[in-house]
């Protein structure tokens, strides 16, 4: 049987539809990969925590502060902890404590993330690090500044009225 123009022209369309749907499926496919399996440079251990542990938490946040604080930015203290020392982090309704931490990039942290309150998550989207924190726990999380610049630390999980201003600043040096 004898094909019009009109049918073949069709036919090579919906030919050509599918190959372009196979490519960006491909496409698609192949950054979805990518995207997963470009894990944070992050290693987590996660420990409970007691009462009295956390409030010690707090006296540990405040020894990096006065200890490390290398400058100020208006009434905020930069604290620039050496590398490969341990750090600290209280989260808290609605802030991640009142100074900007300063690391280099490339050197290896131990990360200490506590929760006062409620849970909340550490998120820091250009360094690729993502963690949930609850009250009753503390974790460890070793990690390295893959990049250097002023990144901002926001919370990923809904902690109340506050949630969205609940934010820091980390900066990272070359
Ligand atoms: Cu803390 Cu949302």
């Amino acid at each position: 049987m004898e094909m019009n123009p009109v049918q073949e022209k069709k036919r090579v369309n919906i030919g050509l539809f599918l190959l372009i749907a196979v490519l960006a499926t491909v496409v698609v496919g192949s950054f979805t990969i990518k995207t997963i399996s470009s894990k944070p440079d992050i290693k987590v251990t996660k420990q409970k925590i007691t009462r009295a542990e956390r409030d010690g938490f707090k006296a540990k946040v405040d020894q990096m502060v006065a200890r490390y604080t290398v400058r100020r930015e208006g009434d905020m203290p930069i604290v620039h902890p050496p590398p490969g020392s341990d750090i600290y982090l209280l989260a808290r309704n609605y802030d991640w404590g009142k100074f900007i931490l300063e690391l280099e990039r490339g050197k290896t942290y131990r990360l200490h993330l506590a929760s006062l309150d409620l849970r909340h998550a550490i998120v820091v989207y250009e360094l690729k690090l993502m963690n949930r924190i609850k009250p009753d726990e503390f974790k460890i999380i070793e990690f390295s500044p893959a990049k250097a610049g002023r990144f901002r630390i926001i919370c990923g999980e809904w902690c109340g009225i506050g949630h969205a201003g609940m934010m820091g600043t980390i900066l990272v040096t070359e």
